[in-house]
């Protein structure tokens, strides 16, 4: 897919040539349109080394008239061979213009003459970002469908503090991820999805965790998104970010995971539990360090709640999704889980398999359902999985409330 990137004239420009490389790992052709402040701040030469393509900068370029006329309109043409318009930086300025239709360069000249869907990732100073101006302008592009994608808020390079700042590149992907699949099939619906390890404290320095890198219930919570739902990640402590769109929920220890569930489950209409929650943690967790004293140490380790049994005991007509990790007899386990917690569907996860599980961006799952059904999925991208599952637990909802 063709995706045609806007580039503004503000200091995050830089951060554009990151996000060419992201999209471009994600599969997609990007294509460059600079402001001409946006040449202030880095070369087109960095976008056409990193792209491959060339780099418009310049709506009548140094042609002549009869090069311009003898050729096809440029600012038509990439309207018309790109699918999504994504602007990172969006200026002030850029964001003004969009608003109020005016076109005197290229990329306010495509703006209007593009049909697909757009991405705008604002980036400026916290006063302008908060600017009357700005404020009605962005509500305008909002109210024109399209995804505003930030900003975050933190130091800024101005040196103020506050929002302002371009988000991750990896969050404007998400969003360009989401605007590409078009598909709807989840709007209306809330998704809880749990994701990554939980900490359980030892002593205030020290604790107890497992190897979940949160991957699969990231990539859930995205392609859920993308799909229009609602989604609350609930997440332990990883080293992620939260797709564009979903509302994140940090965790630390089992209990905390549970609390948060409960609190969310009443607005779900599907929860997807891939978290790899604790089975034990310390009860009584002492408020100093505990000193090296003696050759041998035990630790005393209470159960923590079984938050899968406890959603399905309360889950009503909700769709509940488990996870099992399992390093052997992986079928006969996962569909003992599904029984016991009255699950619908469990994701059964073969952790010994070779460069998948656990912290790998690939995996190769089986899914054992409620109707008896299971379903093996080939080994793809966790992102890929993500979207089969969902696929899967449409299905089966189907299936189940037809079978009433
Ligand atoms: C050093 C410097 C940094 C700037 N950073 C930003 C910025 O982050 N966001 C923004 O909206 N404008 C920023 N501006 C102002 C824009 O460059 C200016 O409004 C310009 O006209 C934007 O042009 P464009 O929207 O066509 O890219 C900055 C200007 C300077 C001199």
């Amino acid at each position: 897919m063709n995706v045609v990137l806007g580039v503004g004239g503000g200091i995050a420009a830089y951060k554009a040539a990151e996000l060419t490389r992201a999209l471009m790992r994600e599969g997609f052709t990007v294509s460059t349109v600079m402001t001409s402040a946006a040449c202030e701040f880095i070369t087109p030469l960095t976008f056409a080394a990193l792209s491959g393509r060339k780099v418009i900068t310049d709506l009548f370029g140094n042609r002549s008239a009869d090069e311009i006329l003898s050729s096809s309109v440029e600012h038509i043409e990439v309207a018309q061979q790109n699918q999504i318009l994504v602007v990172a930086p969006a200026t002030a300025d850029l964001i003004g213009k969009f608003a109020n239709g005016l076109a005197d360069d290229f990329l306010s000249t495509l703006y209007l003459a593009f049909q697909g869907p757009v991405v705008i990732a604002p980036a400026m100073n916290t006063n302008m970002w908060q600017h009357p101006a700005v404020v009605e302008n962005l509500a305008v592009l909002a109210g024109r469908g399209h995804r505003i994608v930030g900003p975050d808020a933190g130091a800024l390079a101005c040196g103020t503090v506050g929002p302002g700042r371009l988000v991750d590149p990896e969050q404007i992907v998400s969003a360009v991820v989401a605007a590409s699949i078009g598909k709807t099939d989840l709007s209306g619906e809330t998704l809880v999805v749990t994701a990554g390890p939980t900490q359980e404290p030892i002593d205030p320095v020290r604790y107890i965790t497992n190897r979940s890198s949160g991957k699969m219930g990231y990539a859930i919570a995205e392609a859920a998104a993308a799909r229009g739902a609602r989604v609350v990640l609930i997440s332990g402590p990883v080293q992620l970010k939260p797709p564009a769109g979903v509302e994140l929920v940090a965790v630390r220890t089992a209990y905390q995971m549970r609390d948060a569930v409960m609190e969310h489950l009443p607005e779900a209409t599907i929860i997807v539990k891939s978290a790899a929650v604790a089975d034990y943690h310390i009860a009584s967790v002492p408020d100093k360090k505990i000193k090296k004293t003696a050759a041998r140490m035990s630790i005393d380790l209470d159960p923590t709640p079984d938050i899968l049994a406890e959603v399905g005991s309360k889950k009503g007509d909700r769709l509940l999704i488990g996870f099992a990790a399992e390093t052997n007899d992986m079928v006969p386990e996962a569909r003992r889980k599904m029984q016991t917690k009255r699950a619908d569907m469990i994701v059964g996860n073969f952790v010994n398999a070779a460069g998948t599980g656990f912290d790998s961006d690939v995996n190769e799952v089986t899914l054992v359902m409620s109707t008896g059904d299971t379903v093996p999925l080939e080994r793809a991208t966790k992102k890929e999985l993500a979207h089969k599952i969902l696929d899967h637990a449409l299905r089966l909802r189907l299936a189940l409330h037809n079978a009433v």
